[in-house]
C-alpha cells in the first residue's frame, strides 16, 4: 500500500480516538475523552481518560495514548487526535497543560494536534501545532 496522506492519517486518528473514547472510565466527571497518536513507524495507539475515586490519580486520554506508544517501543509521535463532547462555550477542548508537557517530550514542535468535538452526528475539528499549544515547554537539552 502507498504511504497514507495527511488527510487519511487525520481521519484514521480521529476515528480511532472516537472509538477509544467509548472505553472512558469517567464516573466522576462524566466527561469522556479519547485520544490516538500516530508514530513514525506508521502505527496508531489509543488511550482514554481513566478516573479514580482519589481524583488526582486520574490520567488523561492523551497521556494514556502516548504512554501506550512509548511502552510499545515507538517513542516518535508525529500526530495526535483527541475527541471530546461539546461543552457550552467551547469550540473544541484542548489537551491540559500536563499533557502538553508530556507530548513535548515525544512529538516535534510542528506536529499537528487534531482536536475534535462531537455534537450529535457532527464532528468539528480544530488543528494546532504542538508548539502553539506549549511554546515554552520545559526541556533539559
Ligand atoms: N481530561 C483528559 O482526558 N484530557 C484532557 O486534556 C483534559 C481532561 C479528562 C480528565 C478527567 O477524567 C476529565 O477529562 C475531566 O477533567
Amino acid at each position: 500500500m502507498s504511504k497514507p496522506t495527511t488527510k487519511e492519517i487525520q481521519a484514521a486518528l480521529l476515528d480511532a480516538a472516537q472509538q477509544a473514547r467509548e472505553n472512558s472510565y469517567s464516573p466522576y466527571s462524566h466527561f469522556k475523552v479519547g485520544a490516538a497518536v500516530f508514530t513514525r513507524q506508521g502505527h496508531i495507539f489509543t488511550g482514554t481518560n481513566i478516573e479514580n475515586a482519589s481524583y488526582g490519580l486520574t490520567v488523561c486520554a492523551e497521556r494514556n495514548a502516548t504512554f501506550a506508544a512509548v511502552g510499545a517501543g515507538e517513542k516518535d509521535i508525529v500526530a495526535l487526535a483527541l475527541v471530546t463532547q461539546k461543552l457550552p462555550g467551547a469550540k473544541v477542548n484542548s489537551p491540559c497543560g500536563a499533557c502538553r508537557q508530556v507530548l513535548a517530550e515525544f512529538m516535534p514542535p510542528n506536529a499537528p494536534i487534531y482536536m475534535a468535538v462531537l455534537d450529535g452526528k457532527k464532528r468539528t475539528v480544530v488543528t494546532k501545532k504542538l508548539k502553539d499549544l506549549i511554546p515554552l515547554a520545559f526541556n533539559l537539552s
